[in-house]
């Protein structure tokens, strides 16, 4: 039987890119996604995630560079002979088709013997929790049903790499969230190489071993979740994974340890860790990183402002605090018993170590 032997193939990207007339889609990206991986792809619309799985399943030439999937180069090949498996947003079922002849499918294209192809239908049908739904049509099912068709048909003939642009879009957030963990499951249990698109942030750094973030056909940076949330090399990664406080810095002093930033509004700032090269440096603080106190700290880091937002958001106090010079600072901490809760209009102090005083690039 399949899936067995399958651990996932690898893929390196040597300077792919798409240009349409005069539009860079995808500038040359030199990326590399390891056997397994589960790796996300993350970017505000237009950014060339879409791209990226184009060229890589074959849909899209690229205009340049390669791509090795377990060494060999795959562009010029058709997509049907590059072992890809992939889902797309819209469940592109065949409507006509019942959910078993959908799996079928691709079996059926590769001239795969009948009894084998009936084996491995329901084989895979029971692995996306699907078992004796085989005989029903995509319109006798949910929308989350058929999205777990689409994933079987997707992965039925054990492609070493499965590619899913945005699969979970069109689904509500409850339903959502119980894919992610299936997705993640299922991944598991075939072994395969993940490569996931998707434009929502707190998606991709849940179900991800890395990520790759895109901005403007590029990648700005990869890493795992954590290292591109603890360590954003510039101020678009920075904001878009998670939330950041972003104070943009006039001078720098010191070194090691003991570096201090001027911030145009004149606050000087302890901070820790490397000074990026380039012109345009800023500060970055996450909103959990600081506390809210009634009165000054001795803290590294301690600024005076003014509450001017209070709010509740599933668990966590949202405070928006305007400093002296307005700019607008977002503070967040869990609703626990014995905290200070100061009130709109409150004068308040906010503290924060220079360890959690990031510095930035543009
Ligand atoms: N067939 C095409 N012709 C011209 N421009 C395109 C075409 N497909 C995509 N683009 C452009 O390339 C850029 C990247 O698109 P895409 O990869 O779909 O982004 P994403 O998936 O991140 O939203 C966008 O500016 C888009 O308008
Ligand atoms: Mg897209």
């Amino acid at each position: 039987m399949s899936f067995e032997a399958n651990k996932g193939a690898d893929v390196k990207y040597q300077g792919i890119e798409k240009t349409y007339s005069a539009m860079q889609a995808l500038r040359p990206t030199t990326l590399e996604i390891r056997s397994g991986e589960f790796f996300s792809i993350i970017g505000p619309s237009g950014s060339g995630k879409s791209t990226l799985l184009g060229v890589t399943v074959g849909f899209i030439p690229p205009t340049g560079g390669k791509i090795l999937i377990d060494g060999s180069d795959v562009v010029g090949i058709p997509p049907y002979r590059r072992n890809i498996g992939m889902v797309f947003q819209s469940y592109s079922l065949f409507p006509h088709m019942t959910a078993a002849e959908n799996i079928a499918f691709p079996l059926r294209m590769r001239r795969v013997p009948k009894p084998e192809i009936q084996a491995k239908v329901e084989r895979v049908l029971s692995m996306v929790r699907l078992a004796g739904m085989g005989d029903r049509q995509p319109a006798q099912l949910s929308g989350g049903q058929r999205q777990r068709v689409a994933l079987a048909r997707a992965a039925v003939y054990d492609p070493g790499l499965l590619l899913m642009d945005e699969p979970l879009s069109a689904l509500d957030k409850n339903l959502r969230e119980e894919m992610q963990n299936e997705i993640m499951q299922f991944q598991q249990q075939i072994e395969t190489t993940v490569l996931y698109v998707t434009h929502d942030q707190n998606e991709a750094t849940y179900m991800s071993d890395r990520i790759a973030i895109m901005n403007n056909g590029m990648v700005e940076q990869v890493g795992t979740p954590v290292e591109l949330y603890e360590n954003p090399r510039n101020k678009f990664v920075a904001s878009f994974l998670g939330e950041a406080n972003i104070f943009a810095v006039s001078s720098i002093e010191g070194s090691g340890s003991a570096v201090t930033a001027r911030t145009e509004q004149g606050f000087v700032l302890r901070t820790a860790g490397s000074v990026p090269k380039g012109e345009s440096i800023s500060v970055c603080v996450r909103p959990e990183h600081m506390t809210i106190e009634r009165t000054k700290t001795s803290a590294d880091n301690s600024l005076e402002g003014q509450v001017v937002d209070a709010m509740f958001s599933s668990g966590h106090l949202i405070y928006r605090i305007q400093l002296q010079g307005g700019l607008t600072i977002t503070q967040k901490v869990p609703n626990v018993d014995g905290r200070f809760k100061p009130e709109k209009g409150e004068t308040v102090t906010l503290s924060w170590s220079a360890d959690r005083t990031l510095l930035v690039g543009d």
